[in-house]
């Protein structure tokens, strides 16, 4: 019989089938010292779809003002259902959410955008039979009055919006609805925006123009939490990086540096790491 208490892992040396690492003592350190006075923060946050079944098995993730934050991490690596955690979508079993000192564990959608939370999920992010002005109109349904003020903040990012806002968004290429969705968000003047897969299915050229966008959301003022399957491109721009795999952290460090890691090179970065 194992005298080993079941409530403590024990570290091993054979590393998992991925390689990841379990984030260390030292890393959950590192995690508490720099999330001490962070606008966003995920603790130990274990959440899933189906009773029982936990997709995130402690995941840990800070976002301070100003700062943009990318999570990349291999398909199924339980990245949307982070995002989908930190928006109330899904139910966290265990850990918690801090919103700037608060609790906001289980908070409601409708009650974190209010708080100045906006997200733009993976996909069906626009709604197509409406123009793009009543999309962005839908952004600010908690607070009609704001629409004004909003939408020159709005138009001001994405001019275009501006120019074709009587344009059914059914009708716009990918990459203009992408922005269509990410002005949505950004109508109630988030403080922090969760951006899941904001260049996924677009062409070279709109996928450049989406993380130079993002960069300029970010310099306006609004923090940034985005995943990407973009990787590299993703750590270019991001001021730190999270890696998850398998529901867990398995490496977190500036976006340079997670680039220049030759583990994160070898199990995340692929062959676009040889470009
Ligand atoms: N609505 C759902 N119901 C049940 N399981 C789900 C649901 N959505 C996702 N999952 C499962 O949760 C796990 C993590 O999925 P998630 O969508 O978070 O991954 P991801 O890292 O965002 O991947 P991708 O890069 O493909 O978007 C996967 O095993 C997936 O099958
Ligand atoms: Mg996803």
């Amino acid at each position: 019989m194992s005298t080993e208490d079941p409530g403590t892992e024990q570290p091993t040396d054979e590393a998992p089938a991925t390689g990841s690492h379990e984030f260390s003592q030292e890393d959950r350190k590192a995690h508490e010292a720099g999330a001490k006075d962070s606008l966003l923060r995920a603790d130990n946050v274990v959440a899933g779809y189906v009773p029982g079944v936990n997709i995130l098995n402690g995941c840990d993730l800070y976002v301070n003002d100003g700062e943009l934050v990318g999570i990349i991490g291999p398909n199924g690596a339980g990245k949307s259902t982070l995002l989908k955690a930190i928006f109330g979508l899904i139910k966290v079993s265990s850990g918690s959410i801090t919103l700037r000192g608060e609790n906001i564990t289980g908070f409601k959608a409708n009650r974190l955008v209010a708080q100045g939370v906006g997200f733009v999920p993976q996909t069906n992010n626009v709604f197509p039979s409406l123009t793009i002005e009543e999309n962005l109109q839908m952004g600010v349904y908690q607070s009609p009055k704001k629409f004004k003020q909003s939408f020159e903040f709005v138009t001001g990012l994405f001019p275009a919006l501006g120019d074709r806002r009587a344009q059914r968004a059914g009708s716009l290429s990918g990459g203009e609805r992408q922005m269509v969705a990410m002005g949505r968000a950004l109508m109630m003047e988030p403080s922090v925006l969760l951006l899941d897969e904001p260049s996924a299915g677009l062409s070279p050229a709109l996928q450049d123009e989406v993380f130079v966008r993002t960069r300029q959301i970010n310099r306006a003022g609004v923090s940034v939490i985005m995943v990407e399957q973009n990787a590299r491109r993703c750590l270019q721009i991001c001021d730190r990086g999270y890696v998850l795999d398998q529901g867990r952290n398995a490496y977190t460090a500036s976006g340079k540096d997670l680039a220049k890691d030759p583990k994160v090179i070898e199990l995340y970065l692929g062959t676009l790491a040889k470009a």
